[in-house]
């Protein structure tokens, strides 16, 4: 028999985990709390990926299949992007006001591309969260996984053209 030992192990510890995790436990980890766990993660990520569900599944104690069939299913979930590269820019209310908007600018200017757009040659997804969980850093980005603190337009193109050519 399987006996439940607690809360799960976080996937890392990238500190939104620990939203996502306070949000499930706010609902006692019980299914019913799949749609708002998954808002969290979204708002914390930016978008849901195969780490993010599995971990929701888990924490929750919900088969996979349902997890990725409400993820799928309601049309305010987005789905990792599907650019090589994925860039979230944080709109939340500290980073709003220290910059969200002149980064967000700049990336439109630099490769024509909204929130939730991908470059036509699928390089690079921008995406925007409602906070990172790393306010005292505002305004912040996390490009590719990695979380850029205090960061400028300048800084941020740089990164991100960057992690681009890496590739190439
Ligand atoms: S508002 Fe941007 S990290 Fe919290």
């Amino acid at each position: 028999m399987l006996t439940y030992l607690g809360p799960p192990q976080l996937p890392s510890d990238d500190k939104r985990w620990k939203i996502v995790e306070a949000t499930a436990r706010r609902h006692g980890r019980e299914p019913h709390a799949l749609i708002e766990t998954l808002h969290t993660v979204q708002e914390c990520f930016g978008y849901l990926d195969d780490n993010a569900l599995r971990f929701v599944a888990t924490t929750l104690r919900v088969p996979l299949s349902r997890v990725y069939g409400a993820a799928t299913f309601y049309h305010f979930f987005t789905l990792k992007p599907k650019g090589k590269h994925a860039c979230v820019v944080c709109t939340g209310t500290a980073c709003y006001i220290k910059g969200a908007p002149a980064l967000l600018a700049a990336i439109d200017k630099t490769y024509g591309v909204k929130p939730g757009e991908t470059t036509p040659d699928n390089e690079l997804s921008l995406l925007t969260a409602r906070c990172l969980g790393s306010c005292g850093l505002a305004p912040a980005v996390v490009m590719d996984g990695a979380v850029l603190g205090k960061v400028s337009p300048g800084e941020m193109l740089g990164r991100i053209e960057k992690g681009i050519r890496h590739d190439h």
